[in-house]
């Protein structure tokens, strides 16, 4: 690989060209960050076999491959979910082949120039057991998949020729109650440095003072020196808003060999806040200076914000008070798998935010790091989550093989990346960990609280938990700053009168399961329902033995204001986790998100907005196509308070909403409807009676058309960016067919490929690559992705006796 030094140094220049004049210093700062994505080569399991295949970085390889029901099959005890016995679950993590060796190799060209350099590599994260090794040199291993890591190459590298990077990677069976994944699943980087340079994820920035016309700021910085005797330089240290420099210092330092903490204080006029409506972020400069020579320049991010989190009044941002509207998300990508993309993670985000939310809890593990930055700039608070197990085995190859060894490093890891980011308010040191009724459970607790205020005295520790008796009792829930409850908002009252200084939130609620578009009849409370189609109900009224509807805990939140809020369990589908079908086969993937698996909203999506966002909404449920005669049930998640319902014209009765049942507090129900094909509408009233919004849903004819939309119709002509396109099948008037399952044939001609395809069924075995994709209950949906050039795609979508449909996405490199 050559570098293009010119290139880089221009970017530093035009980038950084006010604060390198004003010193006055010539730059040799050649920091240069490399991503390797492409010309990578992988190989499943076998070397011998010598089939190394190209692929490009991130990588899941399992995701491409067929679903088998025998692949992690465990015979389990799982007593989260309150079994006594153990129960035979198949698609528990998934049932694709992420388990096995994974090797992969790529070719690396150091510069005679280099060797005056450090090198380093730098993975987000690589699933699982990672050894690296560098001209068949043993570089480093670092075995948690979800950490970030970085190893010191220059010992290993032949200069002025290519060298032969190589990473072996393996998962074991039984090692996780999810899909984790497999691969290089997310960013790898070179990074070259002079000998004395900012360590990377080296800065800790803090405000220890904000007022409305001033802002303290605390930088706190790592400095190598890795040449052969103590070194004097100079620490500029520069903050940037929007690209304006509005505050600088310059320090002199005598650096001794090797590490170097270095502290210094700036000051902000007028600082514009973070937050959730404003995400405000700033950018720290570090250059440093050796001689005249500007020898390293380093950026970070950080933003000017207060919390608080109170016992009595909740928790409070810039001092105001705000409640948790938050969703657990794992880490994978539906059909794109475990591979890290940051665009769909942008797509998931934005439609978060358009329902609402305002938090994000990264279950049960570190999350990519551009996860919280994006939170940074789109304004989501964020809880990074570091284990979902300790010491004690929740699966037998689990955490706890690698806990003695590995949790000071792996959460220190997770702190040291991530605390600069504003959105960034609690680490969480564990999920439902079973020392929760161990003896030693608060001793653990105890050593990862430490950890965290020793790393970042600026934020607390919590964890989320199940068994709170366990917990409570073994002190385990003392032994965190603020305790999470996991499906306890019957007990928020009881825990607040008991230990009225404890300050909580709701760290995992409701668990309410659907699968998109499934409808049973009477609309009502479906404790752990087992239907025979393995389908669970849209009325979001099913949930397993330990969960709730989100009713129930909208009205515990409301109640109390000591509790801080929620976090969902999920926001997104995700592979694995079947819950309530884990023994039924074909499941493979949960039936928890308030959005399925391909990315399409469920109702719940509407029950969240209606309660979350300040937009209006009047959303009816189920569809209308139905036996004639039937009796049904119809819902409208609404922030109306009162509609009425019209089938066919006639009135069914206006419904207010009505505190004194639960269900009716939050939703407009009409039970006991006769079915008659037509139209139902809804109309919301204001207090006079006078109609203020409607909605209709209309019988469905015979299919006959496909209609095919993006979620964006312009991107960057990157070979990386994705857009979502949803496929439905129409009627002759273009309305949906609620029940259509055609097989989807896709074409894509022009700039961009076919990335992967799904349709939010948990109970489909259809491969997520293939060119093609079965409806389900009328919809599925294509994820496209730009090449590298510029110009158009175009996608066209067949199938057998429906009219065809194509659109066009413009990919330009100006977005
Ligand atoms: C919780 C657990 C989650 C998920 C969820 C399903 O107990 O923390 O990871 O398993 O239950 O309801």
């Amino acid at each position: 690989m050559r570098t293009n030094y010119l290139l880089y140094l221009l970017t530093i220049f035009v980038g950084l060209g006010v604060s390198c004049q004003k010193v006055e210093k010539i730059n040799k700062n050649n920091r240069e960050v490399i991503r390797l994505t492409d010309q990578w080569e992988f190989q499943y399991n076998d070397t011998l076999a010598n089939q190394w295949e190209q692929v490009t970085v991130p990588h899941d390889w399992a995701i491409s491959m067929p679903f088998d029901q025998e692949i992690d099959k465990q015979d389990v005890i799982v007593l989260e979910d309150g079994e006594r016995v153990p129960k035979t679950r198949t698609g528990r993590t998934g049932a694709l082949p992420h388990i096995g060796k994974g090797f992969y190799k790529k070719s690396l060209y150091f510069s005679k120039e280099d060797q005056q350099k450090k090198v380093f590599i730098q993975f987000d994260g690589a699933m699982s057991h990672a050894k690296v090794y560098l001209n068949k040199q043993f570089v480093g291993t670092w075995p948690y998949g979800y950490s970030s890591f970085e190893f010191d190459l220059t010992p290993f590298i032949q200069f002025n020729q290519d060298n032969l990077l190589e990473v072996h990677l393996e998962n074991k069976s039984l090692s996780s109650r999810w899909y984790p994944g497999a691969g290089i699943y997310r960013e790898v980087r070179i990074v070259k440095t002079n000998p004395v340079y900012v360590k990377n994820w080296g800065t800790f920035i803090t405000t220890p003072q904000i007022t409305a016309s001033k802002g303290n700021v605390n930088i706190k910085t790592s400095v190598e020196n890795k040449t052969a005797q103590a070194q004097n330089i100079e620490l500029i240290q520069s903050i940037f808003f929007k690209n304006q420099r509005v505050s600088t210092s310059t320090k002199s330092f005598k650096l001794n060999k090797n590490n170097n903490d270095i502290e210094i204080d700036l000051e902000v006029e007028n600082p514009q806040w973070w937050s959730i409506e404003t995400p405000n972020l700033y950018k720290v400069v570090t250059e440093i200076a050796v001689g005249n020579e500007i020898v390293d320049i380093y950026e970070s991010q950080f933003g000017f914000r207060t919390i608080e989190f109170t016992s009595d009044k909740g928790f409070f941002l810039n001092g105001k008070p705000l409640k948790f509207k938050g969703v657990c998300l794992h880490h994978d990508l539906g059909p794109l798998g475990a591979a890290h993309n940051l665009s769909a993670w942008k797509h998931r985000l934005l439609k978060m935010k358009e329902m609402g939310a305002n938090a994000i809890r990264s279950t049960h593990n570190p999350s990519d790091p551009s996860l919280v930055q994006l939170a940074d700039e789109m304004g989501f608070l964020f809880v990074a989550e570091a284990f979902d197990e300790w010491e004690i085995a929740k699966t037998e190859n689990g955490y706890n093989t690698l806990w003695h060894d590995w949790a000071e490093k792996d959460l220190v890891a997770l702190i040291h990346r991530d605390r600069n980011h504003p959105s960034l308010i609690m680490w969480s040191i564990g999920n439902e960990i079973r020392e929760q009724n161990d003896p030693n459970g608060a001793k653990n607790a105890q050593f990862l609280t430490d950890i965290v205020h020793r790393e970042d005295p600026t934020r607390p520790s919590t964890a989320g938990f199940n068994n709170f008796k366990g917990a409570i009792k073994n002190g385990l829930a003392d032994a965190v700053d603020i305790p999470g409850w996991n499906y306890k908002p019957q007990k928020y009252e009881a825990f607040h009168k008991d230990h009225p200084e404890w300050k909580m939130y709701g760290s995992e609620t409701a668990s309410t399961v659907s699968s998109r578009g499934e409808y049973f009849f009477p609309a009502k409370e479906g404790k752990h329902k087992i239907r025979p189609n393995l389908h669970s109900n849209s009325f979001d009224m099913d949930f397993p033995n330990w969960a709730q509807t989100p009713d129930r805990e909208f009205r515990a939140q409301e109640k109390s204001d000591f509790i801080m809020g929620e976090f969902v369990w999920t926001g997104y589908d995700y592979l694995g986790e079947p819950t309530p079908y884990n023994e039924q086969w074909p499941t493979k993937s949960s039936y928890f998100g308030i959005i399925d698996l391909a990315g399409i909203p469920k109702d719940r999506f509407y029950l969240y907005k209606s309660h979350w966002s300040e937009e209006k909404v009047l959303h009816l449920l189920p569809h209308w196509n139905w036996e004639e005669g039937q009796t049904v049930s119809v819902h409208c998640y609404t922030n109306y308070d009162k509609a009425e319902l019209f089938l066919n014209g006639r009135s069914l009765g206006i419904k207010s909403k009505d505190a004194s049942t639960l269900y009716d507090t939050y939703r407009l129900r009409w039970d006991n409807i006769t079915y008659e094909a037509g139209e139902l509408k809804v109309v919301a009233l204001n207090e006079k009676g006078e109609v203020i919004a409607e909605e209709i849903k209309k019988t469905a004819g015979k299919p006959n058309a496909i209609r095919v939309e993006a979620d964006r119709y312009e991107v960057t002509a990157n070979g990386e960016e994705v857009v979502y396109a949803t496929v439905s099948v129409v009627d002759q008037n273009g309305i949906i067919c609620p029940k259509a399952d055609h097989l989807m044939q896709f074409e894509v001609e022009g700039q961009g490929t076919i990335r992967a395809v799904g349709n939010g069924d948990p109970t489909s075995l259809e491969s997520f690559v293939a060119p093609q994709r079965k409806a389900f209950n009328g919809k599925c949906m294509v994820i496209l992705q730009s090449t590298k050039e510029e110009g158009k795609m175009t996608l066209k979508v067949t199938s057998k006796g429906l009219s065809s449909s194509e659109l066009t996405i413009n990919t330009s490199n100006s977005i």
